[in-house]
């Protein structure tokens, strides 16, 4: 099993790239399953779980290969509509395929994708909408069966609550639908924005996404483009947490500081100096980290929850007390108890942490919970006196492209053993 080992207390210093965004690049694979021909998606990260979702594409009978950094996917073969078990368990947002091959083929079938590290993950709202949409949806034995008879037709569609996953699955439905389709309360989230743009660029008819209300005109079919995969904004905050917990100065390249927000200001509030560029970002922690009076978890544009775990890790150097509160998911701190291992002061209850800086972080043995909380880990180990050794790395690997070589590149000691 592979770990990481980090020698904490090293200042970070110098340039350091943000690659494509995950939550960007997995609704895009599975978008090209909906588009004829051939699709190069440009600045596609290298994670396991982009080659899962390659993995998937496969398996329904696209070809699938990698240059570099692009992926090219080529549809004319595609023919199943059924996602193994075994496939779906290793990636859970692959339940963003449904939208894709019911709108291609007319029917999917596919396991479900079933609760996970941050707690139960239902996926209520993206089977209702479907079904508003004309889909019949079967739930049997941990399997979803989907049909959409004589095609899916546009709806009105309200969300209670603007989920990512349900968003992207009812515009990937949409795009090729008969009759309009609006929906109402939808998420806002860069990631959304992407999809649509690269959906338009196929020859979608998608406006509003940005927005609370997004209106998607179907169109017959769709071809492939070519398209660049927007940078991701939770890779930028966890360099941004390490720069900070190091007393570091680090240069975000290709970083998109309007997709981060009300995360920026927090680095502020902490005491770092911040400067933003058009494609880059420049963080310098040279003074002692300060306590954020309040963190609130919410969806965009409010504080993400995926930033949650790494700027809590920072936050255990600051001096004074932080509370943040997890309003998304239920389950997203289990990074803490291997923070408290490394000498962290953080109380949780319920959805409230509240965190009391510490002067010294001392290295210890950790585990990796999720992929985010994992990150966190990471963050705390460069702060750290001493070593640190950080499990379960497959986690770090979901999202982060050789996080080691990222790190080390800009001074930090880390290697995977
Ligand atoms: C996506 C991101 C994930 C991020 C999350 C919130 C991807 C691949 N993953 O996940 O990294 O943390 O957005 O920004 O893009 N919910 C329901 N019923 C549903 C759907 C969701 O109750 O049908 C609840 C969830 O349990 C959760 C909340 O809504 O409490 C937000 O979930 P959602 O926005 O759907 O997150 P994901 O799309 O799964």
């Amino acid at each position: 099993m592979q770990r990481l080992v980090i020698e904490g207390e090293r200042r970070l210093s110098g340039e350091i790239t943000v690659h494509g965004a995950k939550n960007s690049a997995l609704p895009l694979l599975a978008a090209c399953v909906l588009s004829r021909g051939e699709t190069s998606l440009h600045n596609c990260p290298k994670l396991s779980d982009v080659y899962a979702a390659c993995r998937i594409l496969s398996r329904l009978g696209c070809k699938c290969e990698r240059n570099g950094g692009s992926v090219t996917v080529n549809t004319d073969g595609l023919t199943h509509f059924d996602v193994p078990d075994e496939l779906m368990r290793e990636m859970r947002s692959s339940i963003v395929f449904l939208g894709a091959i019911l709108g291609r083929l007319g029917k999917c079938r596919l396991s479900f994708p079933g609760g996970c590290e941050l707690g139960p993950r239902p996926i209520d709202m993206h089977i209702a909408a479907l079904r508003q949409m004309g889909a019949s949806i079967r739930e049997e034995h941990g399997t979803l069966d989907c049909d959409v008879g004589r095609g899916l037709r546009g709806a009105k569609i309200a969300l209670s609550f603007p989920s990512v996953g349900a968003t992207e699955n009812i515009i990937l439905a949409a795009a090729t639908a008969k009759g309009q389709t609006v929906i109402h309360n939808a998420a806002r989230e860069p990631e959304i924005c992407d999809l649509a743009r690269f959906l338009n660029k196929c020859g979608a008819k998608i406006s509003g996404f940005g927005e609370t209300t997004v209106v998607i005109d179907g169109v017959e079919r769709l071809h492939g483009c070519e398209y660049e995969v927007c940078p991701d904004r939770i890779v930028a905050a966890t360099y941004l947490s390490a720069a900070a917990i190091t007393g570091g100065e680090l240069t975000l390249l290709g970083a998109r500081a309007c997709d981060i927000e009300t995360v920026i200001p927090v680095f502020e509030q902490m005491g770092c100096t911040v400067c933003l560029y058009d494609s880059k970002i420049y963080i310098s922690a040279r003074r002692g980290l300060k306590a954020v009076k309040t963190i609130r978890t919410m969806p965009y544009p409010g504080f993400p929850t995926d930033a949650q775990a790494v700027v809590m890790a920072a936050l255990t150097k600051a001096r004074g007390t932080s509370i943040i509160i997890e309003n998304i998911f239920s389950n997203r701190f289990r990074h803490v108890d291997e923070l408290v291992r490394m000498g962290a002061d953080i109380k949780t209850e319920g959805k409230v942490a509240v965190v009391d800086g510490v002067k010294r972080l001392s290295g210890a043995c950790v585990k990796a919970c999720d992929l985010r909380g994992g990150a966190a880990l990471v963050v705390a180990g460069l702060g750290a006196e001493g070593i640190t050794e950080v499990g379960d790395i497959k986690y770090i690997d979901r999202g982060y492209e050789s996080i080691e070589t990222a790190f080390s590149s800009v001074g930090g000691i880390i290697k995977r053993v």
